[in-house]
């Protein structure tokens, strides 16, 4: 029998596990709150700990884990920026879901694109309202427009094909480009400078935190819109608002906001908004903010879910260590899962 903590449950995670436990000797328990160095040792008797995109998988917080008995941790998302791997290396094994469906993230990238250049919120509630003017609704094209991708991976080649669906220029950069892909790779300046529109479609890392920040905003395109459905902190949200307030940004659409691990995924609303950058963005027209919610289609949903599990089940019944992550991963010469073996 294994036993999983799964922190920060929502109701909509708990109906796509629900399915699973008591299944194949795993039992879930549920907590609503997130994972933090207070709420560790919730996980006290617990051979896994489930966990999703803002829980906090710091050095003090793993030590914890560690001390409780748990061996894994299953993150149900592909980014892992907040996991420190290295803290979890010889104590804690570490699966993640690479991938549940980078349609819904791509899709989604696409729908804040169109909804910003067409204004159709600001339609939605005007004719709610019996108001039928078209004043401050217009429009642009997006036929013929450049667009810049940044990060060709699962996601980023979904979105590039919908933007050639759309007859705009696609180009891009990565540090591994995919020649396959109808796009031209171009440098990080040269996208910068040349796109209508950017969207960031790479994972965080230590070496592209706030790439999109003062200097590069001053290189892009006047009116550039910009697309992040990665990470908050690959923009520099206060230079962020500042290009809003010069007029340089035409409009941003955000998934997702640098310290959005407080606030998002709840009901604030009754609550006073101490984050004043985000308070300020929010009041501007031509900002199109959702609270990481890209991911969240039922299809999404369903393969978080087996995978997880399924990740559950490899990690503790064979050697075969599909989905696991460790600081060393990738370093062909010391990944011992090249050859089929778990990371230590
Ligand atoms: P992936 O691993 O398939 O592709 C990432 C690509 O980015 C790779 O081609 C990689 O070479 C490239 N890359 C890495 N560092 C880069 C850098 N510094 N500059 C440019 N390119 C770089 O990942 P996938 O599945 O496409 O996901 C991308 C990101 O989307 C994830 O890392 C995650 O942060 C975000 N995401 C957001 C979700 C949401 O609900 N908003 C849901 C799922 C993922």
């Amino acid at each position: 029998m294994k036993n999983a903590a799964m922190f920060d449950t929502k109701p909509y995670d708990r109906e796509s596990f629900e399915k699973y436990n008591g299944k194949d000797g795993i039992f879930i328990k549920y907590f609503d709150t997130r994972l933090t160095e207070d709420t560790a040792g919730l996980a006290e008797n617990s051979d896994t700990v489930i966990a999703f995109v803002n829980d906090v998988l710091n050095a003090a917080v793993i030590d914890k884990l560690y001390g409780c008995g748990v061996k894994l941790i299953a993150l149900r998302c592909a980014g892992f920026n907040n996991v420190d791997v290295k803290a979890a290396f010889g104590k804690i094994h570490v699966v993640r879901v690479p991938a549940y469906s980078p349609y819904a993230v791509a899709e989604h990238a696409m729908a804040l694109l169109l909804t910003s250049v067409r204004r159709t919120h600001k339609a939605y509630n005007r004719i709610k309202d019996f108001n039928f003017s078209l004043n401050g609704l217009t429009g642009f094209d997006l036929y013929g427009k450049t667009v810049g991708v940044v990060g060709t991976g699962k996601i980023g080649k979904i979105f590039i094909n919908i933007c050639n669906g759309f007859g705009m220029k696609v180009i891009a950069y990565d540090l591994y480009p995919d020649k396959t892909l109808n796009a031209e790779y171009v440098s990080l300046e040269k996208l910068f400078e040349s796109s209508d529109i950017i969207s960031l479609h790479c994972p965080l890392t230590s070496d592209n935190y706030h790439m999109i920040n003062r200097e590069n905003i001053a290189r892009m395109k006047s009116g550039v819109v910009l697309i992040n459905t990665s990470r908050g902190s690959l923009i520099d949200a206060e230079a962020l608002l500042d290009g809003i307030k010069s007029k340089k940004i035409g409009a941003a659409c955000l998934d997702v906001y640098e310290e959005e691990s407080d606030i998002f995924f709840e009901d604030k609303s009754g609550h006073i908004m101490q984050d004043d950058v985000l308070a300020r963005l929010l009041t501007m027209p031509n900002v199109l903010l959702t609270s990481h919610q890209a991911f969240l289609t039922r299809e999404a949903l369903d393969n978080i879910a087996a995978t997880t599990i399924g990740n559950i089940k490899a990690f503790f019944d064979s050697d075969i260590p599909e989905n696991e992550i460790c600081y060393r991963c990738g370093r062909i010469e010391e990944c011992r899962k090249e050859r089929k073996e778990k990371c230590f």
